[in-house]
């Protein structure tokens, strides 16, 4: 089977949305500190691009979860393969996520993070699929709602392939 790649947005699109979102966080935080958390490891692509893009002092930490078994997956509970290094109580966190699909990683992730107690805790993604959604999740910045379609790059992989793409791509399969 061939895999086809075609371009849904253009690396050109990505970065000046990027460059807009950055504007508008900066704007929105004031002069407090963000502390971003990206979630590995297709937010990292896009946590670097918009860390770049914000005016503010800024802090990251990385996270790493995966989904149980199909059998609890409707449960929504997901592991923790990597923890944060630092500890979030009392810091602006500002989570960084490739794409919301079903909705289930991140409303358990926010919820687990909302209880370690941090100053403020924001969600950002740069891509949404919200025709997907099964669990409620409160998304503070988009960068693009698109339709239900398999993506890939900026991040994004198939199999861990296509995350250095850098433009976003709908993989189809001949
Ligand atoms: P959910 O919102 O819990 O269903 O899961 C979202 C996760 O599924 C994302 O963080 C991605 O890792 C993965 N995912 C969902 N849709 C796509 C896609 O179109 N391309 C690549 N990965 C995807
Ligand atoms: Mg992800």
């Amino acid at each position: 089977m061939a895999e086809k790649i075609r371009v849904m947005k253009t690396e050109e699109e990505v970065d000046a949305r990027i460059k807009e979102m950055g504007a508008q966080i900066s704007k929105d935080y004031g002069d407090k500190q963000i502390h971003m958390i990206c979630v590995l490891k297709g937010g990292s692509f896009f946590m670097c691009e918009l860390a770049k893009r914000i005016t503010n002092p800024v802090s990251l930490d990385f996270m790493s979860v995966s989904s149980y078994g199909s059998d609890t997956k409707s449960s929504g509970v997901v592991k923790i393969v990597k923890d944060l290094d630092e500890s979030i109580q009392g810091k602006d966190v500002l989570v960084v996520e490739d794409i919301i699909d079903s909705g289930r990683t991140l409303s358990y992730l926010m919820e687990m993070l909302r209880d370690r107690k941090p100053a403020s805790l924001k969600l950002c993604t740069l891509l949404d699929k919200p025709s997907r959604r099964v669990v409620d999740v409160d998304v503070d910045y988009t960068g693009f709602q698109i339709p239900d379609e398999f993506v890939v790059g900026y991040g994004l992989d198939f199999d861990q392939r296509y995350r250095n793409l850098p433009y976003i791509g709908v993989i189809s399969f001949d």
